[in-house]
C-alpha cells in the first residue's frame, strides 16, 4: 500500500501542551514516539529528557524529520521558517545545499529527487496538507467573508455568538458529512485512519463536525492550527506549533544529539526482548486508528513489554473506538479525569485520549 511510502503528513495536528501533560517527561526519561510529521519528536526535543526514539513504518516521514532537524541545526531562525515554507522564500533550493551535509545519505538522495516539494516549502507538501489546502480554496469560494470574520476574533464570547448565528449551518454540516465519509474519501485520499478502521461507521463526518463546533466554542479559531489549515490552508503565527517558535527552535538546538530515528513497525521494536523494561513514556499519536482491534491489543502488549514500571502512555484516537481488553486493564491504569481534561484542551479537535500509567 503506497500510503507507507508517500509523504502523508508535513505538519502535525496534535497539541504539544496537551501531550506534555499526559507524558510528564522527566530529565532521565527515555521516550518512544511515532514520527509522522516529525512534530512530536521535535516537541520532545524541547524537553530535557535523556533520549527520544522516533519510529515510523514510512521512511519518507523519517526523511522529513531529518530535514526539519537539519534546518534547525544549520539555519538561523528566520531562514529556518522561510526554508520550511512558513514565510515567503525564493531560495529554498540554495538553502537546501547548505543543510544537505547534515542529512543521512538516503534522506539527502530522497530530497535531491524531490526538489519540487522543497521549492514550494515542505511544511505544506504532505498529502494531508495539500488536500486541506484544496478544501480551504473551495471553502473560501463559498464562505470567504465568514472565514475572514472567524479568524479576526480575539474574544471567545463574540466568536461563540458568531458560530451560533452565522457559522454553524446545515450546508456546512452536510459538506463535512459528505467529505468525511469513507465511501467517498477512499477515492480521493487513501488514509487508513480516515477510511479503513472507522468505528463511527454511521456518520464520521457528523462526529468530526460536531467536535469542530465544540472546539470553536472553547478555543479561538486563530489559536487552532487544524481549523486554520481546514479553512485557510495555512498556519497563522498565532497558531504556530512550539517547534516553529523562536523559544522552541532554541530549546531543540540544545538537545539535537538525543534523538534516534528508526524506520520500522513500532510494535516489532517494542516487542523485542532487548527493548524490555526500557521506556518511561510512550507518545503513540493516533496509530490506534491505523489498525484493527487485534493489532491494537498487540500494540498494548508490546508497550507493556518495553515499559518501565509506572511508565506514562498517551494514545490518541481519531474516528476509531479501540478497547483495552479485560486482561490488560490492570496494566493500563487510565486517568479518566485527565483524559477528559485533555480532550477539552486539545486545540485540534479530532482526538479522544487514553492516558495513564503502566502498572508492572
Ligand atoms: C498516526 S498518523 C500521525 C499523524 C498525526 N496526526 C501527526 O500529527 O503527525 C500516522 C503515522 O503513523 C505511522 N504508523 C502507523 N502505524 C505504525 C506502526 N505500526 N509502526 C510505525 N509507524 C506507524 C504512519 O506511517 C504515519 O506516519
Amino acid at each position: 500500500m503506497d500510503f507507507y511510502t508517500k509523504l502523508n503528513y508535513s505538519i502535525g495536528n496534535e497539541d504539544w501542551r496537551v501531550e506534555a501533560q499526559a507524558l510528564r517527561v522527566k530529565k532521565e526519561s527515555r521516550v518512544i514516539c511515532v514520527t509522522a510529521s516529525g512534530d512530536r519528536p521535535l516537541h520532545l526535543l524541547m524537553t530535557d529528557c535523556a533520549e527520544i526514539i522516533s519510529i515510523d513504518m514510512n521512511r519518507t516521514q523519517n526523511y522529513l524529520l531529518e530535514l526539519k532537524i537539519a534546518a534547525i541545526a544549520k539555519l538561523d531562525y528566520e531562514k529556518y521558517l522561510a526554508f520550511l515554507g512558513c514565510t515567503p522564500c525564493s531560495t529554498r533550493l540554495v538553502i537546501f545545499r547548505e543543510l544537505k551535509s547534515a542529512l543521512s545519505k538516503d534522506a539527502a538522495d530522497f530530497w535531491e529527487a524531490h526538489q519540487k516539494l522543497l521549492e514550494r516549502g515542505i511544511i505544506y507538501q504532505g498529502r494531508t496538507e495539500r488536500l486541506t489546502q484544496l478544501g480551504a480554496k473551495a471553502f473560501r469560494l463559498v464562505r470567504n467573508q465568514k472565514i475572514k470574520k472567524l479568524f479576526a476574533f480575539d474574544d471567545l464570547n463574540e466568536q461563540r455568538q458568531f458560530i451560533k448565528a452565522e457559522w454553524d449551518t446545515r450546508a456546512l454540516r452536510k459538506t463535512f458529512e459528505m467529505l468525511i465519509n469513507p465511501k467517498l474519501s477512499q477515492f480521493f485520499f487513501k488514509d487508513p485512519g480516515l477510511n479503513s478502521f472507522v468505528d463511527f461507521a454511521n456518520k464520521p463526518g457528523t462526529y468530526i463536525y460536531e467536535r469542530m463546533i465544540v472546539c470553536l466554542n472553547t478555543h479561538l479559531a486563530k489559536k487552532s492550527p487544524l481549523i486554520q489549515l481546514l479553512f485557510t490552508g495555512k498556519l497563522m503565527p498565532e497558531g504556530y506549533f512550539p517547534y516553529l517558535t523562536y523559544e522552541g527552535y532554541t530549546a531543540i538546538r540544545r538537545h539535537m544529539n538525543r534523538i534516534n530515528i528508526i524506520t520500522g513497525n513500532i510494535i516489532d521494536f517494542m516487542e523485542h526482548a532487548t527493548n524490555a523494561n526500557q521506556i518511561d513514556a510512550f507518545s503513540m499519536s493516533d496509530i490506534a486508528s491505523y489498525m484493527p482491534q487485534a493489532i491494537f491489543e498487540k500494540l498494548l502488549r508490546s508497550i507493556q513489554n518495553a515499559a518501565t514500571p509506572d511508565a506514562r502512555f498517551c494514545l490518541r484516537e481519531f474516528i476509531s473506538n479501540r478497547k483495552i481488553p479485560a486482561d490488560l486493564q490492570a496494566t493500563y491504569k487510565r486517568d479518566m479525569d485527565l483524559e477528559k481534561k485533555l480532550e477539552k484542551e486539545e486545540s485540534n479537535f479530532v482526538y479522544r485520549f487514553m492516558v495513564g500509567e503502566i502498572q508492572k
